[in-house]
């Protein structure tokens, strides 16, 4: 998480930085900072808690040729403008920092003994005073930031400026993503090549232990071992055409009406007219998956549902699939079955956790990694052997939405090539896999009927208003679905929302149920409808409140205690991408409903990029 931009250049740095944290905001927004060294060779420092609109209101007079920002996402020390980055010593050296430093507890206790001052809680601060102390004793910019970095333990993203050298800024990296980005006669770092899209097309991905030292003329990039190294240059595809609400209030509101183009692009040219085109997946996937005799699948958050649910997928076809969330697989270990497929999958491609778990994976014996990614310059895609995009485009809300459904039918696709391999039927595909194509091609339409139901479930979101908790409900593929529509309510709204396993509930979860405890259950027409017709007449019959996404053919309806809204009939492997449409829309309307902020709710951020 947080945000890095800086510069080095011949013109007045001030605009690029606080465009540049704009554009990085997602990644974390308590409190923002810059420092610039101005003409007069002065370190200029500016931080405010809050959004970067509050920065950029007290920037108006700084000018400087060389720079670096920050918009943060806190980790020690709470949101507060002293705990806000650029951290700074002896009026001489800035530090903008991304990551955690473990061992700040021990160098802060050497350091206060050096006398040196500190002024907030944070990590960060012990790095700039150890720059400081060793340029203290004679070294420059560069060398100190090297010494430094080497007593450091942890991860880290940094951008050092001092005004004993203007015009020079240094950058580190270790465990979290810095790029170089080179413009003319002014280059630049950034956490992410977003934040550099107006300045800078070509870019170079600094690996973990190198260090650069950067001026608006050149570039040079050292590996931990203080040797000079090329990092390749890459021409960056962004552009700005996304990142516009095109009359919609909230990203997430475009985003979630933006899913039937997103699963169009995502599908189109995978799909012939009556299987998948596995070559569409690139020169390797054949290989890949051939090997693959069972999967293993990584992810955080929403991506990990998407990988909960693609387990009854592939399990269905006959292929074992292993689910497990990224920050729980790197602390285990492992025995790794021959021929086990590493799977990822991230909207971002940069959160830690399931990096770091990809980085571990790699060591134990996996036959390939495949990564299923919505950015294509990511750092997931670049440590994978293969990549199958989602082609979600720009998700700026940080409520997932998009990229979620794009995973599914990615996924969906995959499951569809593994399962050729156990059905033996080479790369021809077979009846069932041309009426699931078939379902595949229409479900743009359906979920385009399915947002048709806004207004329906506008009225049902005026019933959580005033709650504060609810009961989400599903069974089978359908219960990683409750699990995502739980967390949709408690990230925008902040209300409490739990999934469980609508066959779970006698077993504990019933004791919940009153008026004020109001359950969503999502109930296709599947051979577990009956099962979870019980479980809701369990519900009914202590007093529960259920709203109720169900197949019109479900026989469900609505009366006093229960409000049904009806979804067409759907192929049992595509209902899973249909039913959690309306549980976004729910948690969107309940949001709106609450005031909360919705594409930026408190305490997130959209890539999670520390531990
Ligand atoms: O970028 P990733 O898919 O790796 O992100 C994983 C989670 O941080 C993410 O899905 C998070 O849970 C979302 N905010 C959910 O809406």
């Amino acid at each position: 998480m947080c945000g890095i931009v800086g510069a080095a250049s011949g013109r007045d740095v001030t605009p690029i930085l606080i465009d540049g944290l704009k554009r990085l905001e997602y990644r974390g927004y308590d409190s923002a900072g810059l420092a610039v060294i101005d003409k007069k060779c002065d370190l200029v420092l500016r931080r405010s808690v809050g959004r970067v609109a509050s920065l950029e209101s007290i920037c108006d007079s700084v000018d400087g040729s060389t720079g670096i920002a920050h918009t943060r996402w806190a980790t020690h020390g709470k949101p507060a403008e002293h705990n806000a980055h650029p951290h700074i010593s002896s009026q001489t050296i800035a530090v903008v920092h991304n990551g955690i430093i473990e061992n700040h507890q021990e160098l802060r206790e050497e350091l206060k003994e050096k006398e040196f001052t500190f002024r907030s809680e944070t990590d960060t601060e012990v790095i700039v005073h150890q720059i400081d102390w060793h340029t203290q004793q004679g070294l420059d910019l560069l060398n100190a930031v090297q010494i430094t970095i080497s007593e450091l333990s942890g991860a880290y993203g940094l951008g050092v400026v001092s005004k004993k050298e203007p015009g020079v800024v240094i950058a580190a990296r270790n465990g979290s993503p810095l790029l170089i980005g080179l413009g003319e006669k002014e280059n630049f770092i950034a956490s992410d090549m977003s934040a550099l899209i107006p300045v800078s097309q070509k870019y170079m991905v600094m690996e973990d232990g190198d260090i650069a030292k950067i001026t608006p003329s050149s570039v040079e990039v050292f590996d931990r071992q203080g040797n000079p190294v090329e990092r390749q240059v890459i021409i960056s595809t962004l552009s700005d055409d996304e990142t516009e609400l095109e009359g919609y209030a909230h990203f997430m509101k475009k985003e979630i009406h933006e899913q039937t183009r997103a699963i169009t692009e995502t599908l189109e040219d995978r799909l012939g007219s009556k299987s998948v085109i596995e070559m569409a997946f690139g020169d390797e996937a054949q290989e890949i998956f051939d090997r693959a005799k069972e999967l293993k699948i990584i992810a955080c958050g929403t991506s990990y549902y998407a990988a909960s649910v693609a387990r009854y997928w592939f399990e269905e076809f006959g292929i074992k699939c292993d689910v497990e969330i990224a920050s729980e697989y790197r602390y285990r270990k492992h025995v790794v079955n021959e021929g086990t497929l590493f799977m990822t999958i991230s909207q971002s491609g940069e959160t830690l956790d399931t990096m770091a778990a990809l980085e571990m994976a790699k060591t134990l014996g996996y036959s390939n990694t495949l990564c299923i990614c919505n950015v294509p310059e990511s750092s997931l895609v670049r440590a994978s052997d293969l990549t199958i995009f989602t082609h979600a485009g720009r998700e700026i809300g940080v409520a997932s939405t998009k990229a979620f459904t794009t995973q599914l039918v990615t996924l969906l696709m995959v499951a569809i090539c593994l399962r050729r391999r156990k059905v033996g039927n080479g790369r021809a595909g077979d009846a069932m896999e041309a009426e699931i194509v078939k379902e595949l091609r229409s479900l743009p339409q359906m979920i385009d009927n399915v947002i048709d139901l806004e207004e329906d479930i506008i009225s049902m979101s005026k019933h959580f208003g005033n709650k504060e908790h609810a009961l989400f409900l599903g069974r089978g593929a359908h219960y990683p679905i409750a699990m995502e529509g739980a967390l949709k309510l408690k990230e925008i709204s902040y209300i409490h929302a739990e999934a469980y396993a609508a066959g779970e509930l006698k077993h504990g979860p019933l004791a919940l149920i009153d008026e004020d405890m109001p359950v969503v259950a999502v109930a296709p027409n599947d051979e577990l409808l009956e099962k979870l017709k019980s479980n809701l007449e369990e519900v009914r019959a202590r007093g529960g409140k259920l709203f109720v996404f169900a197949d019109s053919q479900a026989g469900l309806i609505s009366d006093e205690e229960t409000m049904v809204l009806n979804v067409a009939p759907v192929n049992n492997y595509i209902a899973p991408v249909l039913y959690v449409v309306p549980l976004q829309l729910l948690a969107y309307h309940v949001a709106l409903i609450k005031g909360t902020d919705i594409d930026k709710p408190r305490n997130l951020a959209k890539s999670v990029t520390v531990e």
